[in-house]
């Protein structure tokens, strides 16, 4: 199990254990990067056990830039084979498509009329993603709005995800809390966020100033989960570190930001804490530190390349695990949003 913060399994409601809802998704944007697995994908399995949890597919987000027509549901089934690969179970589990379900993009436009521009505007995600895009469309600036509704319309108590995402988890709270504010109601939980202690935010290995992406232009920066072992063991040691004589292994992101994102995913993927590694590597050369992170890494990787090849061939199949997963979802994202249509005077 990850380390993961502000984990909570289950709200006591008058003497009687309720299980927490938990809902996450990803982009199909490409294939998932070691920092979307370490930020998040890894817990989901996890929580399987004990939360009801619902993993979305997030094809309507991938659409605020333009993607090509024969590839989306090709990415989609990518993700989800990834999604099975690190062991999430679709019979414990819902599994589902976002634009099969259409209460996402209703709910979206009702709680646009209860979210201010002044809020959309401050998002940074918005900021960055418009820096050098000439497609700067509406849905990109109102994206926060479609994962708020994402998230409210499943009664989500814990959405765990990386650092990048906690603005718009905010947002979601916010929205949630003025809605039942307003209709003096309790129409939608108010979400929290959950993020792993040291891997919420795992930066480009050639840069990491910044955030490792699936859309970096340059792939040394990032390792995406179907990369081959020659290439995964070439770009991390090929990450930046420092010149320091002699080398020092230690955490600083801001003197030693290449060393702390190494430490970073090797406490992740092993367990054990960054102080514990310090010690471990203290008369150790920037080779170990990297040797380590590639054989853990690559550990991690090569079980889910494993899996990934066997179900990525069963089209029929995960066909099959969208569609029953859209029906599990339509029940409770049905339920939610006819409370809001109702508290808003509008009619089914
Ligand atoms: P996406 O597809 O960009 O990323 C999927 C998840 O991976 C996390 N992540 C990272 N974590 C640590 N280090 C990194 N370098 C890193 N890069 C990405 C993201 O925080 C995310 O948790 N908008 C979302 C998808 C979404 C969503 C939602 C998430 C749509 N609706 C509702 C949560 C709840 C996105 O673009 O994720």
């Amino acid at each position: 199990m990850p380390n993961l913060i502000f984990y909570q399994k289950i709200k006591i409601n008058k003497g009687e254990y309720v299980k927490l809802n938990i809902f996450s998704a990803a982009q199909p944007s490409g294939i998932p990067t070691l920092g979307n697995y370490i930020g998040t994908i890894r817990s989901w399995n996890a929580f399987q056990k004990n939360y009801n949890s619902i993993y979305c597919i997030a094809d309507l987000h991938a659409i605020t830039k333009r993607q090509n027509p024969k590839l989306l549901l090709k990415n989609s089934l990518d993700l989800l084979s990834i999604y099975l690969s690190c062991d999430i179970d679709p019979k414990i589990s819902t599994i589902f498509m976002q634009s099969h379900r259409p209460e996402h993009t209703q709910l979206s436009w009702m709680l646009s009329c209860y979210t201010y521009f002044g809020e959309l505007k401050r998002m940074v995600q918005f900021k960055e993603k418009s820096k050098n895009n000439k497609n700067i469309n509406i849905g990109l600036f109102s994206y926060p709005i479609l994962m708020a509704s994402d998230i409210l319309l499943y009664q989500t108590h814990k959405v765990p995800a990386g650092l990048d995402q906690a603005q718009h988890i905010e947002l979601s709270k916010l929205i949630a809390k003025r809605f039942n504010k307003i209709y003096n109601s309790n129409i939608f939980n108010v979400p929290e966020l959950i993020i792993t202690q040291s891997g919420s935010r795992i930066m480009a290995l050639s840069n990491p100033k910044k955030k490792m992406s699936k859309s970096d232009k340059n792939k040394n920066n990032f390792i995406s989960l179907l990369d081959s072992e020659e290439s995964i063991i070439r770009k991390i040691k090929n990450a930046q570190t420092d010149s320091d004589q002699p080398p020092v292994i230690k955490y600083d992101v801001i003197k030693k930001p290449g060393i702390s994102n190494l430490l970073c995913i090797l406490s992740e993927l092993t367990g054990k804490n960054i102080i514990e590694l310090e010690t471990y590597f203290s008369n150790k050369l920037y080779r170990d530190l990297k040797l380590e992170v590639i054989h853990t890494v690559l550990e991690h990787i090569k079980k889910i390349q494993k899996k990934y090849f066997s179900i990525r061939s069963k089209e029929k199949y995960l066909i099959e695990i969208l569609q029953s997963g859209s029906e599990k979802a339509k029940k409770i994202a049905n339920n939610t949003l006819s409370k809001v249509k109702n508290a808003i005077g509008l009619h089914s």
